[in-house]
């Protein structure tokens, strides 16, 4: 029922977002200069090729265009297309970070039934308490058998991708959310060590901003990028055990702890730079990959953006760190593609599925995006420093489901958190925001 409501809001918001969609093309990538490129945030629905009369397509809806996004993708078609001359891609993307105005398109496309071949979709709630709850895909037990993945991926990352015991869809990668990527020339020009615990983290950035640099970039043009710094923030202050029972409700959203977050999340908000609500996530990065900001916390997609599009060198330009407290644990991104039900050719849907899901897809994608590979052997030589180190931090670390991407809660508490989030980044308003937070966990059925 719930989701019903969240796809009838979702149909009726569409209508201008896919207006203001269609009717801008200008440039993705954010200027060379620290200033905010103008059309770096439009959203943009990317040219789609019809497939000639008679040749068989695959039509595949992500939200990977522009800069540090489109890469790892524009990779793969290239790996299908050598692989299946006989099949035309039709890459039908719609830019905005973490499906800004995506999810709004496809939430149209499914509710109309005209889904695309396949669509990018995070493991966890979004895909299990939103497109497989609303009854829309298909099963994948037998292709993960027939392709022999059932030991290929991680087991905790089948289970995200599950429900019921049926697999809904496949992995191409895992980014990790919990990173601090930093201007390594700043901090070895200040004498300063990258901070561990939130303590440590105010210090360094008193000591920054003493001497005029700006300690933390943030880019919340789209709410989201705020929602992610205070996930981290919950999952430094309660750990990975009580950072769970915050979606399962055993923990109230208005609990001391999240009160003493939410103090946490502001005292770092008070260190970003001023025009904030200018800049998306690339804008953000950018003034940490240009020197004009210390620190940026942000998904590893920024590192893909620093290496492939800026050409930036790992633990030479730039380095990382996990967020204040959260060394042993891994924020999981996962992006999945499935098969939505009642698409026309479902078997060409397979034969991108199981490019994708393949050790050769796995190894052309993510070291473009920055993300590791979903699979256990994919080959490791493959990746630069920080990919091969984050290979390893994966095996180690507790797992922990993003909420900011959609897979620690379903999209009607996210929606609301991005709310919340907004506000509190201006107003700095902890009771508010801790009673905000918890009425949404209760109005979105996630309080026990
Ligand atoms: C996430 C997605 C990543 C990256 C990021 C920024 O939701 O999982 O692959 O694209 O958004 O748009």
């Amino acid at each position: 029922m719930r989701q019903k409501m969240l796809l009838l809001i979702s149909v009726m918001i569409v209508l201008s977002m896919f207006m203001a969609a269609c009717g801008n093309s200008g440039s993705e990538k954010p200027a060379t200069t620290g200033d905010p490129a103008p059309t770096a945030q439009e959203p943009e629905k990317k040219e789609e090729t019809k497939a000639p009369e008679g040749k068989k397509s695959v039509e595949i809806f992500s939200w990977w265009t522009g800069a540090g996004e489109e890469a790892g993708l524009l990779g793969l078609i290239d790996l299908f297309n050598q692989k299946h001359p006989d099949i035309e891609v039709i890459n039908a993307a719609v830019a905005g970070g973490a499906g800004t105005n995506a999810k709004a398109v496809l939430a149209s496309r499914m509710q109309g039934g005209d889904p695309p071949g396949t669509f990018q979709v995070h493991g966890g709630a979004e895909l299990n308490t939103g497109w497989v709850a609303a009854g829309k895909m298909e099963g994948l037990n037998d292709l993960f058998e027939s392709e022999g993945w059932m030991d290929k991926f991680p087991k905790d990352l089948i289970d995200m991708v599950s429900d019921g015991g049926t697999i809904y869809s496949v992995p191409v990668n895992i980014h990790r959310g919990n990173v601090i990527f930093y201007n390594k020339k700043i901090f070895d020009d200040n004498g300063l060590t990258p901070p561990t615990s939130f303590e440590e983290f105010v210090t360094v950035a008193d000591a920054l901003k003493a001497k005029g640099i700006t300690p933390l970039a943030l880019g919340d043009k789209e709410p989201w990028t705020a929602t992610m710094v205070f996930e981290n923030v919950l999952l430094g202050v309660l750990g990975p055990e009580d950072y769970k029972k915050l979606f399962t409700g055993e923990i109230a959203f208005d609990d001391a702890k999240v009160k003493d977050s939410l103090e946490k999340t502001k005292k770092m908000f008070s260190y970003i730079n001023d025009d904030h609500a200018a800049r998306n996530w690339q804008d953000a990065s950018q003034l940490v990959a240009n020197g004009q900001a210390a620190m940026n916390i942000m998904g590893d997609w920024a590192k893909g953006y620093f290496t492939t599009d800026l050409k930036l060198q790992p633990n030479v330009d730039f380095g990382w760190i996990a967020t204040p407290n959260t060394a042993n644990s891994f924020m999981v991104i996962t992006d999945t593609f499935g098969l939505p039900k009642g698409v026309k050719d479902p078997d060409t849907v397979k034969e991108w599925l199981k490019v994708l899901g393949s050790v050769e897809g796995q190894d052309v994608f993510n070291p473009l995006k920055g993300s590791i590979p979903a699979r256990v052997d994919a080959d490791a030589s493959k990746y630069d420093v920080y990919g091969q180190s984050t290979i390893e931090d994966f095996k180690k670390s507790s797992l922990a489901a993003s909420l900011a991407h959609g897979s620690a809660a379903s999209e009607g508490f996210l929606t609301q958190a991005n709310q919340v989030m907004t506000i509190f980044v201006t107003n700095g308003d902890v009771e508010q925001a801790a009673k905000s937070l918890r009425d949404a966990q209760v109005s979105s059925g996630m309080a026990q």
